[in-house]
């Protein structure tokens, strides 16, 4: 059967007390928004509108890359009104609509085919995500009939003695049959505590044309919704213990859990360690039997098996397997560094590849480069890639001795197995098996203090 989703996102989040809209906040350094996208592309639906108005220009920028429509809803009424706004989107389709908000990131894929599955294999109207739970506060409560089935949705403002006694409550996640919504939305209107039109109320106008609608329970974790800067730190523990647990049982140790902040869409291979204040973001892949030492920050990057890393920030970049990282070392994006390659202390390596075995143990920049196998680079080198208006590349082939405190002044060649002085500033291209040699020759001035007189 065909399915779509309706993503809620247009309210501001007025408890925030943010300059950003709620829905584009962060957990485990994923919006959370995009973490509602991703776990309806992986329940399988494709078609994904997302409601917006307060700050839409950010949260479709936030949202971008994730190839989803969007429906505007100028002013806030309500739940109920803003699916209204998405009338073009559903009209002419009939299936199944999952409706979720763009707040509450818990939500796992699981749930979301389960809750499908059972809407559609019952053929409801309407299939509510409800849960239990001790203390229900501000959630809509769910009103059965003497023989059990659902009735209708009470907001909690709207409750009386009564239904606010109800522990079973209303996540906010539903299916719908596309058509019934429809015809039923337009017969929604605001007489309630808020004067908003609510969705809950689809509920009970369906059930008044005597159609089926049924519910469906989960975890009372998986249903959280963010309201605050306090519950989204809650959410975020909560989807950190998740990561980090799904990391574990696959194999990988993680030192201290509550201290180790992976993102939602990062591999590791087994028998990788990771040690505290790790930092792991964004579509980074580590491999198999690396030990990543603590305080690490790592984004977007791939690392081979058996890498070692320590102290160090890697951007956009590529680790060969058995290479050694760090401590405090800078590789920024685009830099592809090879197999069983050291990049030692204080070395910072911007948009360059260095090859198999290179060394480049302490206190060194290499920036716009293409760097050979085999090489060493001494102490202190530097590539100077920019005049203060370009930047240019510098080439060192394979086998390379550069001594240190060497300056490498780009554009220049290096070519293989050659031998550079240390303390040189090589301007012109090093031949083939040559030893460079640019600066000034020592002199030794002989008795110089005692003519001097001065010091002693
Ligand atoms: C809603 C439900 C409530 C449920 C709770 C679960 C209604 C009327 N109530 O209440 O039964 O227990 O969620 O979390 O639906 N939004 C818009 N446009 C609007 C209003 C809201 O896009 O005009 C979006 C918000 O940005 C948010 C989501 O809809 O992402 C939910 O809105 P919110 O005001 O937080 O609803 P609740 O009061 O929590
Ligand atoms: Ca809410």
């Amino acid at each position: 059967m065909y399915k779509c989703a309706i993503i809620l996102a247009a309210g501001k989040g007025k408890r925030m007390k943010s300059d950003l809209p709620k829905v584009i906040h962060k957990v485990c350094n994923k919006e959370m928004v995009n973490h509602v996208i991703d776990t309806m592309r992986k329940a399988n639906i494709e078609d994904v509108n997302v409601v917006i108005g307060k700050s839409a220009e950010k949260v479709k920028s936030a949202t971008q890359n994730r190839h989803v429509v969007y429906s505007f809803q100028k002013e806030q009424l309500g739940t109920g009104h803003a699916v209204m706004c998405t009338k073009e989107f559903l009209e002419g389709k009939s299936g199944t609509v999952a409706i979720f908000t763009g707040d509450a990131p818990l939500i796992r894929p699981e749930t979301v085919k389960k809750l499908i599955k059972y809407h559609e294999e019952n053929e409801f109207s309407a299939t509510i995500l409800t849960s239990k739970v001790d203390e229900p506060a501000e959630y809509g409560r769910i009103i059965r009939n003497n023989i059990n089935e659902v009735e209708k949705i009470v907001e909690f403002k709207d409750c009386n003695e009564e239904e606010v006694k109800i522990n079973e409550i209303n996540s906010g996640m539903y299916c719908f049959d596309i058509e019934d919504l429809l015809s039923s939305l337009n017969r929604l209107n605001n007489n309630n505590a808020q004067g908003e039109y609510y969705l809950t109320d689809v509920i009970s106008i369906l059930k008044k044309e005597s159609k089926k609608v049924g519910a469906i329970d989960t975890t009372f974790e998986e249903t959280l919704g963010v309201n605050s800067r306090v519950q989204l730190s809650e959410v975020e523990k909560i989807m950190r213990k998740r990561i980090n647990n799904y990391h574990m049982e696959n194999g990988v140790t993680i030192i201290d859990p509550n201290n180790t902040y992976i993102g939602p869409d990062v591999e590791i291979g087994n028998d990788t360690i990771i040690y505290p204040g790790n930092v792991l973001e964004g579509n980074t892949n580590i491999g198999k039997s690396c030990m990543i030492y603590p305080n690490s920050r790592i984004n977007d990057s791939i690392i081979e098996n058996n890498v070692t890393i320590q102290n160090s920030v890697i951007l956009e970049s590529k680790i060969g397997e058995s290479t050694t990282v760090g401590p405090f070392a800078y590789i920024r994006p685009q830099s592809n560094i090879g197999k069983s390659t050291r990049i030692g202390d204080f070395v910072e390596i911007k948009k360059s590849s260095i090859g198999d075995g290179t060394k480049v143990s302490h206190l060194t920049y290499i920036g716009d480069a293409e760097v050979g196998s085999g090489c060493n680079f001494g102490c202190g080198t530097v590539v100077v890639n920019y005049d203060g208006k370009n930047k240019y590349k510098t080439v060192i082939g394979n086998n390379a001795f550069i001594g240190c405190n060497t300056n490498l002044v780009s554009p220049v060649v290096v070519n293989d197995n050659s031998y550079i002085a240390a303390g040189s500033t090589i301007t012109d291209e090093v031949p083939e098996k040559a030893l460079a040699i640019a600066r000034a020759k020592q002199v030794n001035k002989e008795g110089w203090v005692d003519k001097k007189g001065v010091w002693k």
